[in-house]
């Protein structure tokens, strides 16, 4: 019998038994009818659940890692872009670089649905240092190898209103066998206000990495989306700064952090070939990853009183922890 992969308390088990430990695990139903699962505090999606285990049990991180986590929709391709490129800076021009022809997670890879969704367990040894990957997994559900080692985390979140909006959209798209159609955010909206989304509850997200950033600064670096729109040279030092690859004052005379910010912004990204025209291997067209980019969009989709029932929620759960959010222009 084949005695490789996963289990719940770190020895290995059969390939057969790892259906019936996701079978075990608590479920609810997603916007589109496919079963959400819970494990380790995360509502895991169902084509997400297989590797996030798998990733969770057997990673091993290096000191030299980036990892780039986020909840979907909070501007993880954004992030991509810009770190590969501040890592690169010294490799490839604004005129060469790969983010010309490829799409940023094609790049910097998910564990949960890149990764260890397409092998049990993928040989990640034979790339080169610094490794970069991401992940919607929270704070406490990452590998302990990542918590112990020296590798940095990039967390990006973004206000509530506009992630769960922009999700919205982005699953509006999703036109699978058997997917239900999502016709209004009504639909779900119980559910929502309840944390049961794809890589949920929001809060828990948010705060695994916002008390992580506080307890542990050389290790975590906590970004806002709306920071991000707001000053982008500011947040790229500091991201570079964090990564421990500063930006010199030669680079800065020269005009590096501007030719990044402009390669990375959304209409330039938006605009290359590759991302109007490209699909990703599970169908999700590239282009599903550019849509408005603004601060507030919320306003055109969710009422008045679902945004105050939704953030109420949210500042309940974040009372205390000194995180706020700019939901508007
Ligand atoms: P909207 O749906 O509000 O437009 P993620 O990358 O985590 O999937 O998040 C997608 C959101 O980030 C989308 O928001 C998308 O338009 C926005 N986005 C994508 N690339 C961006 C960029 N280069 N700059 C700013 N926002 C970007």
């Amino acid at each position: 019998m084949e005695t490789i992969t996963i289990s719940t308390n770190g020895e290995s088990v059969p390939r057969d038994e790892i259906q019936g430990l996701v079978a075990g695990l608590p479920s609810e139903e997603n916007w589109d009818g496919s079963p959400l699962y819970f494990y380790k505090g995360v509502w895991y999606p169902a084509f997400a659940i297989r590797g996030a285990i798998s990733f969770q049990q057997h990673f091993i991180a290096r000191d030299t890692d980036i990892i780039l986590a986020s909840m979907p929709k909070s501007g993880t391709t954004w992030l991509k872009a810009l770190t590969f490129s501040v890592v690169n800076r010294n490799i490839y021009s604004p005129t060469e670089t790969p983010l010309l022809t490829t799409l940023p997670h094609d790049l910097v890879p998910f564990f949960e649905v890149d990764l260890y969704a397409k092998h049990q367990l993928p040989d990640l040894e034979q790339l080169p240092s610094p490794r970069i990957f991401s992940s919607h997994s929270h704070y406490e559900t990452l590998p302990p190898s990542i918590r112990g080692s020296g590798c940095k985390i990039v967390y990006i979140c973004r206000n509530p209103l506009d992630q769960l909006v922009s999700a919205f959209h982005f699953f509006h798209k999703f036109k699978g066998e058997n997917v239900k159609p999502l016709s209004s955010i009504d639909d779900d909206f119980d559910n929502v206000c309840r944390g049961i989304r794809s890589f949920g509850p929001f809060w828990d997200s948010v705060l695994g990495y916002w008390k992580a950033s506080l307890e542990r600064p050389d290790k975590v670096l906590f970004l806002k989306y709306e920071d991000l729109k707001d000053d982008i040279t500011f947040n790229l030092k500091k991201l570079a700064e964090f990564l421990g690859i500063p930006f010199t004052d030669k680079e800065e005379k020269d005009g590096v952090i501007e030719e990044i910010s402009k390669l990375c912004s959304f209409d330039n990204l938006r605009n290359l070939e590759v991302n109007r025209t490209g699909v990703r291997p599970l169908g999700t067209p590239n282009s599903a990853f550019f849509r408005k980019a603004k601060v507030g969009d919320w306003c055109d989709d969710l009422t008045p009183s679902m945004a105050e029932r939704f953030l109420k929620i949210v500042e309940e759960k974040l009372a205390g922890s000194g995180l706020s959010f700019k939901v508007s222009e």
